[in-house]
């Protein structure tokens, strides 16, 4: 239990615990999916092909913004009317992961950062930040009001589940979760990652369908869905 907690601790300022037990893996293997929820699947090569493939406009989120590269992708393409930024912002000049050192160099907090990065989309009321646990962020948002999610914040299975839970009830009937990190085990870290898992159970409860499978180089990829409705969700080029 300690232990979780300070893997889930690390993990939220950007950090891994390194060396994982075969047990850690096994225990993150999900439950199949029936083939019924592939009908209308189709593979794209990456997560940026996707989302000129997706419906554009709405209220948008992106759990998990980090320095906000995936953001700023998701208001160009996607350009929704509100766009809600969610993270603890606790990188610091001492912690940035992936061997960065933006924080460094511009001398700014990492709060501080994303804002001046999208400091115009502030003003203009498009772009709203949200600081705090994910789980907590996303349950002060109205219910049913969100028309498409980037799920990107911890990894653990735990963490996932209690981003789940709050996402249930704050997305609209037709809305679309792109989760990221749709992998086992990240293999620079060496940490298993309880996304696949925690994805499954969801799509399995609230009968979901998959969308697309974005491929990565690495193998992060990205499983996009929706709930699988009456009307089927109009792939661009489709008759
Ligand atoms: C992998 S990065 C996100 C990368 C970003 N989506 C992109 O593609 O550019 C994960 C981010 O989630 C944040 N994070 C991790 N766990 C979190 C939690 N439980 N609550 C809030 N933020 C969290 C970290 O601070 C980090 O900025």
């Amino acid at each position: 239990m300690f232990k979780r907690a300070i893997k889930n601790w690390l993990s939220r300022k950007g950090y891994s615990i390194i060396k994982a037990s075969p047990q850690d893996v096994d225990s993150m293997i999900p439950l199949s999916l029936p083939q019924h929820l592939f009908e209308n699947s189709r593979v794209c090569a990456s997560r940026e092909d996707v989302l000129p493939l997706l419906p554009k406009g709405g209220i948008i989120a992106e759990v998990g913004v980090a320095y906000g590269n995936f953001s700023a992708l998701l208001l160009e393409i996607l350009q929704p009317e509100k766009f809600i930024a969610i993270d603890s912002y606790a990188f610091t000049t001492d912690n940035e992961p992936w061997k960065q050192t933006i924080l460094k160099e511009s001398k700014l907090s990492h709060l501080e950062y994303y804002k001046d990065r999208f400091k115009n989309e502030i003003i203009a009321g498009k772009v709203e930040v949200h600081q705090g646990l994910s789980w907590d962020c996303l349950a002060k948002l109205p219910d049913r009001s969100l028309d498409y999610v980037y799920l990107d914040a911890g990894h653990t299975y735990d963490e996932v589940v209690k981003d789940i839970l709050q996402l249930k009830k704050k997305i609209k009937d037709t809305a679309i979760i792109q989760f990221n990190d749709y992998t086992l085990f990240d293999a620079f870290a060496f940490v298993p990652y309880g996304v696949p898992k925690a994805i499954h159970e969801f799509i399995t409860e609230e009968n979901l369908e998959v969308l697309y499978l974005c491929l990565h180089r690495q193998f992060f990829c990205d499983l996009v869905v929706r709930k699988k409705t009456a009307t089927p969700f109009s792939f661009p080029g489709q008759s």
